[in-house]
């Protein structure tokens, strides 16, 4: 169903891998309210050709970029302008990747390499995107650009590795560029903080079966789906949420303000019960 909240609003959606990405449904639902976007991946991401069905469904433009190459992001917003003829209404970064998670290097024994990488890409790209934007006066006032972390930022979850270093950089750089872009041309930033989702990044992390029972057994209202997601992100690029900005907002079901569930207790107690046997 179509509110119409993005009508004549112009975006870039960033990270739509396949159909399971959470980026990809945000583009769908997206254009459902009537916005015009641009898609834009890496070379090699845009090479396995799925995100050309998407750029069909959405009639967008696929514009290659590597999230932390600050050339490459300048072309891309100098392309997006040109096509939409004007400035941009928002920006989702929905980009993530640890070479130490997806090779199982455990937290303690970190390739410092690999962990510059995770951050790069998951963090510090965001920064990139904000300041070339910002560079270019390139977003229109009222504006908004949201990026996508996981609680881990927060409290520690096994298997998330430093991956959890990264979210908790990439919460603070939207805290930082908010204050500076909200001051100086009325744009808002904001993180959404989501459940487990079952998706290519969200498979790369050990254990991610366990987590998504965990989460769905811990929270009140059970795990969001990525459509739910979609549907969360398109309401903070609407004008009905003007003035939220440098929040990280739990998209999570209520799991992030649960201590102990009852399905979480009794599934315990089972355990210890079937142990004293
Ligand atoms: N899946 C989950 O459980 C979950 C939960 C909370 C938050 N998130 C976050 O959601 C975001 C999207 O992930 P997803 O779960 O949809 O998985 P996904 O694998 O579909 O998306 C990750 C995207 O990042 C892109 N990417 C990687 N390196 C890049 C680079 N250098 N430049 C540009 N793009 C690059 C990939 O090509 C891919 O499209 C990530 O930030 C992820 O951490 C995911």
């Amino acid at each position: 169903m179509s509110y119409n909240l993005l009508k004549g609003k112009k975006g870039i959606i960033f990270g739509a891998l396949n159909d399971l990405s959470i980026a990809w449904k945000v583009a769908e639902r997206a254009v459902e309210e009537g916005a015009e976007i641009v898609l834009t991946n890496t070379e090699i991401s845009l090479r396995m050709g799925e995100i050309n069905s998407l750029a069909e469904k959405c009639n967008a433009p696929i514009i290659a970029a590597d999230a932390t190459n600050v050339e490459d992001l300048e072309a891309l917003v100098d392309k997006a302008m040109e096509h939409f003829g004007g400035k941009i209404d928002f920006v989702l970064h929905s980009v993530g990747m640890s070479p130490n998670v997806r090779k199982n290097i455990p937290y303690q024994s970190l390739n410092y390499t690999f962990f510059d990488k995770t951050l790069d890409i998951s963090a510090v790209s965001f920064h990139k995107v904000m300041q070339v934007l910002y560079n270019k006066n390139a977003m229109n006032e009222w504006g908004s650009i949201v990026a996508l972390t996981y609680m881990a930022a927060q409290r520690t979850f096994v298997g998330y590795g430093d991956m959890a270093d990264a979210k908790a950089l990439l919460e603070s750089i939207a805290r930082s560029y908010g204050a500076i872009y909200g001051r100086d041309h009325k744009v808002r930033v904001n993180t959404v903080s989501q459940s487990p989702t079952y998706t290519t990044a969200g498979k790369g992390v050990k254990g991610m079966g366990g987590m998504l029972d965990f989460a769905e057994a811990m929270s009140p209202l059970g795990n969001a789906s990525a459509d739910e997601c979609a549907d969360y992100c398109v309401t903070l690029f609407s004008d009905l949420t003007r003035k939220v900005t440098m929040q990280n907002l739990y998209h999570d079901g209520g799991f992030a303000s649960m201590g102990l569930s009852e399905a979480v207790y009794h599934n315990f107690l089972k355990g210890a019960e079937q142990a004293e046997e």
